[in-house]
């Protein structure tokens, strides 16, 4: 066990305190296990592989310290905010109108069985780890709303100290009700705090200038964004509670990060940080403690850019791993469901062949959570299916892959073709996620002349 204290813990500071409020932070340098290598249009360059970590942030923040301590140059995150809700997560409603199959479960919890003392001594942990892990010209944003901005904002005087105060960002996002009660709540707050003053990169964003004397001039973009919040009809939408749209992110780190920064966001949820910083060229860590969290990440990351095989993935290569501290199911439950396979072969080339999905089935236990049983297809249970041509009994190998989304929410059952090299005994892995949200593997062997 390893310990962190605010750096500026000197018995003067004004602090927040709540019941069995602690400041030693004790985090464990648990290895991280990687589970599976995408690989899409090559690494990012100076020995780095992004990550999708899946696991409990502390110990993800605490398997990194060692490597990453004072090197991560940009942290964004948008914890929850206390509200004492579970957030549900429908699936199967990318089935290309063919899909009655339902599954309604949690996507991840804000309870919090101490009410906010443990809310606040969770953040506070986390923020500690955070603080150590930003490089010296790095900053955080903060993303929080009415309900615990206050208390946020003393807790980052506190471990960040008030002098690294940079900004408090009003995010007006429009959508919502309003109450009879008080003024419609149409905005959240961004807390923006640097490590060491002055030393943090800022690049502002440019907008419309409004006002009459500097009509049709660019001015710096003051500290209210008004951004558009995801609707129902955006492309960008992948039903993932809460998520962010792109357009925040994108401001984000582009005014605050350069070109092959690390940025890192540790409530990643669908992954919108990683998507955006991977566009703008930046290295990215994410990490949740949700496996439907991960999962719709990694489709996200998948079909970047419109792409529906490995020939035109436009991400770059990425990991999957998590925490082996032993608190996490298995990363595949081979009895979560069978999968049936077969393989084709191409009539005019010995060496190419192709994999076909022939039928799927959750285990009875877990098919009666489905909300609707009326399917039309074998294939609606499954939301997603990869394959790794050469597996060696190792990590798997992402090299194909086919995903409902909402662009295109049909899936493929028949992968496109692999030619091999070499003549040989070749081990095919399959993986499949099904609506349910569990991942099963299945191993075939494949001769080639
Ligand atoms: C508000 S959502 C983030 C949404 C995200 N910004 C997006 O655009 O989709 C918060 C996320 O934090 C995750 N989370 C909560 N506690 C966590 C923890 N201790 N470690 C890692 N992730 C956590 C939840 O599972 C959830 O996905």
């Amino acid at each position: 066990m390893r310990r962190a204290k605010p750096s500026n813990s000197d018995g003067k500071r004004i602090e927040l305190v709540w019941p069995g409020k602690t400041c030693d932070v004790e985090y464990a340098e648990a290895p991280l296990q990687t589970v599976e290598i995408v690989e899409g249009h090559g690494a990012s360059g100076k020995g780095w592989r992004n990550k999708l970590i899946w696991g409990d942030n502390k110990d993800v923040m605490g398997a990194l310290m060692a490597q990453l301590a004072g090197r991560v140059n940009l942290i964004y995150i948008d914890p929850p905010f206390g509200t004492g809700a579970e957030f549900p997560l429908a699936t199967g409603r990318h089935n290309g109108g063919e899909g009655r199959g339902r599954f309604s479960g949690p996507a991840y919890s804000d309870k919090w069985r101490e009410g906010m003392a443990s809310y606040l001594q969770s953040m506070y942990e986390r923020l500690v780890l955070m603080h150590r892990l930003l490089s010296d010209t790095g900053s955080i944003y903060l993303h929080c709303d009415w309900r615990t901005n206050s208390a946020l904002r003393l807790i980052m005087d506190e471990i960040f100290g008030p002098r690294n105060f940079l900004n408090e960002i009003i995010w007006i996002y429009g959508l919502g009700g309003s109450s009879r009660r008080y003024w419609p709540r149409k905005h959240d707050t961004i807390l923006w705090y640097c490590k060491r003053r002055n030393k943090h990169v800022f690049k502002p964003v440019l907008v419309p200038a409004t006002s009459l004397r500097m009509k049709g001039m660019d001015k710096k973009c003051p500290d209210c964004w008004e951004i558009a919040a995801i609707n129902n009809m955006a492309h960008e939408r992948t039903e993932y509670a809460t998520q962010k749209p792109e357009a925040l992110l994108e401001r984000i780190i582009l005014s605050s990060s350069n070109e092959g920064d690390i940025v890192a966001d540790f409530f990643c949820g669908s992954g919108t940080t990683g998507v955006v910083a991977e566009r703008l060229r930046r290295r990215w860590i994410m990490c949740d403690t949700s496996r439907w969290a991960i999962h719709v990440a990694r489709k996200r990351l998948l079909e970047m850019g419109e792409a529906s095989d490995c020939k035109q993935r436009q991400v770059g290569d990425f990991e999957i791993q998590r925490v082996s501290n032993g608190n996490l199911p298995p990363w595949v439950d081979e009895e979560a469901g069978t999968v049936q396979v077969a393989v084709r072969r191409d009539p005019d080339c010995p060496r190419r062949v192709a994999i076909e999905l022939t039928g799927y089935r959750p285990n009875a236990q877990r098919q009666a959570q489905l909300t609707s049983q009326d399917l039309g297809h074998w294939s609606e249970y499954l939301d997603y299916w990869a394959v790794d041509w050469n597996h060696r009994g190792d990590v798997f190998g992402n090299q194909w892959h086919s995903c409902r989304t909402r662009g295109n929410p049909k899936l493929a059952t028949i992968s496109t073709w692999h030619t091999y090299d070499k003549p040989g005994s070749y081990n095919v892995m399959l993986r499949a996620f099904d609506i349910l949200g569990s991942e099963t593997a299945t191993v075939i062997t494949v001769k080639i002349p």
